[in-house]
């Protein structure tokens, strides 16, 4: 795929076009030290002449014969963090990227290694494109920016800095690259081939096909593939980094319907191409997997994704059918296009059986009404645990996803009981994404758990925030990275 290369430098290697960070309200911010005094009275004048006002994210491409200068607006310089200095460079790749400049400098010598580092992972998410599949005149379309130097202080700790931060790119662009593929290339065995590969980087990788599931009485998850052509997959990674070995694991689920037709209760036709992203949790959980593995991260962690394609067939699951879980509870399936939670039922249960984590959180596009709940920019979070709850958000936070805490009533419980079965797999349109919720609940067996409904963030119509282009997001790989890095390594 066509990236920029982006690199440190103590020099600009190439002055056609430099960047700076302005302070607001500031006429001489560090920003113009970077300039000789005569260019930075010119561009100050420039930057008057449009009313440029370094507001934090916005950019100005100023046009000029002695070399382009691109303002980026850094606000208020006293509170610039990590997260600021993304959003700053982010914006700045989306103004200069179709500017007709094949080369960037961005000055940022007077900050620190850790700022330049994530100036540098911004620009790689933000430059992020899934074009493998475009022939010769689309991809002459791409943005013409190739190369982008990141000036700072001291290469060499920026450099260091770089390497964790280059670990969590990998496995965010390996999520948003399977979350893109389309329903075709993308099955659950390609799909399991695919991690399967990242043995190199020391994940540990298991996949268990029918038989096995069938012997462990998965027929919850099972129940789900009947319909499809494809064999069913249930991938179980292990990152074993903690100095013991034995030391009890965290643990991520994730739903990999790798397409959602809806099965038997067939979706409508408009709009069902978007069921190929269906496996955005499974991604999510994969790529926190590669992350943590790629830096070494001190943490035993358990990462396991269900792999199913749901399809209408001859032998498909029919509304009404009563399969059995693993756990032994019976569930009534009346509608079989709320197949994640039955994929998710056998795989919460089998890992928390298997492993004993400390928590477990899965990830799942779960319900369309997530999305009717919060809109487009918050995923939900459900959680029979305070303190696990509480720290998802302050890790979502200090990364640029939103998350927001959602209710457990267990008056609400009644909406899934059955007439026939131990439980049912839908509640009505009431409350439909915590009814869903609930429903997980039954399978986690008393442990430490959260559910991340990722249904309204795992793909985006448009650029919403500067780090995530239009398409696959990679939603929750940063979130879990952090809360694995801030409360459960060392
Ligand atoms: N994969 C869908 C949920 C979804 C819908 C995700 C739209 C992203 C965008 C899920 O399997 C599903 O079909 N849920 C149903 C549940 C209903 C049948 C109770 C839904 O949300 O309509
Ligand atoms: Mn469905
Ligand atoms: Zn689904």
């Amino acid at each position: 795929m066509s990236q920029p290369i982006i690199t440190f430098a103590t020099k600009p290697t190439d002055k056609s076009c430099l960047a700076v960070i302005l302070g607001e309200g500031e006429t001489q911010s560090k920003g113009f030290s970077a300039l000789d005094s005569a260019v930075a009275e010119e561009i100050k004048s420039l930057l008057s002449a449009v009313g440029f006002k370094a507001t934090r994210g916005k950019a100005q491409l100023l046009n000029r014969s002695g070399g382009a200068v691109v303002a980026v607006g850094g606000g208020d310089l006293t509170t610039l963090d990590t997260v600021a200095m993304e959003t700053i460079a982010a914006s700045l790749y989306h103004v200069t990227k179709a500017s007709g400049f094949e080369a960037l400098s961005l000055d940022l010598t007077g900050y620190s290694a850790e700022l330049a580092a994530h100036a540098v992972l911004a620009l790689h998410l933000a430059a992020y494109r899934f074009d493998k599949y475009f022939g010769q005149a689309k991809l002459d379309k791409a943005p013409t920016l190739k190369n982008i130097n990141v000036v700072c202080d001291d290469v060499a700790a920026a450099e260091t800095a770089y390497v964790p931060l280059g670990a969590l790119r990998e496995g965010i662009v390996f999520a948003r690259d399977l979350v893109s593929e389309p329903a075709n290339i993308l099955y659950p065995q390609s799909y399991a081939d695919r991690v399967k590969a990242y043995e190199s980087i020391g994940l540990k990788v298991e996949i268990l096909g029918e038989p096995e599931m069938e012997k462990l009485g998965m027929h919850s998850l099972l129940g789900v593939g009947l319909g499809s052509r494809k064999e069913s997959k249930l991938v179980v990674m292990q990152w074993l980094g903690a100095l013991d070995q034995k030391a009890q694991p965290v643990a991520f689920v994730g739903k990999g319907v790798t397409f959602d037709t809806g099965g038997i209760s067939i979706k409508p036709a408009e709009g069902m191409e978007d069921m190929k992203w269906d496996m955005g949790g499974s991604a999510a959980v994969v790529g926190t997997m590669v992350a943590l593995a790629g830096r070494k991260a001190k943490v035993n962690a358990i990462g396991i994704i269900g792999l199913v394609e749901n399809m209408p067939d001859g032998n498909a699951q029919r509304p009404g059918d009563v399969v059995k879980a693993m756990s032994g509870t019976t569930i009534e399936v009346i509608n079989t296009d709320a197949e994640g939670r039955l994929v998710l039922a056998d795989a919460l249960w089998y890992c928390q059986d298997r492993f004993k984590p400390q928590f477990m959180i899965d990830l799942a596009t779960l319900t369309g009404a997530m999305i009717i709940a919060l809109g487009m920019d918050y995923a939900g979070v459900f959680s029979n645990n305070d303190e696990l709850a509480e720290k998802i958000g302050e890790a979502s936070k200090s990364v640029l996803e939103n998350t927001w805490r959602m209710p457990l009533p267990a008056q609400y419980e009644k909406q899934i009981d059955s007439k026939i079965a131990d439980i049912r797999n839908i509640g009505g349109r009431p409350a439909g994404s915590i009814t869903a919720a609930l429903f997980l609940q039954r399978f986690v067996n008393g442990t430490p758990w959260a559910h991340m409904d990722i249904a309204p963030v795992a793909w985006t119509n448009e650029q919403r925030i500067p780090t995530v282009p239009e398409g696959a997001t990679g939603f929750g790989v940063r979130t879990l990275n952090a809360l694995v890095a801030k409360f459960y390594e060392g």
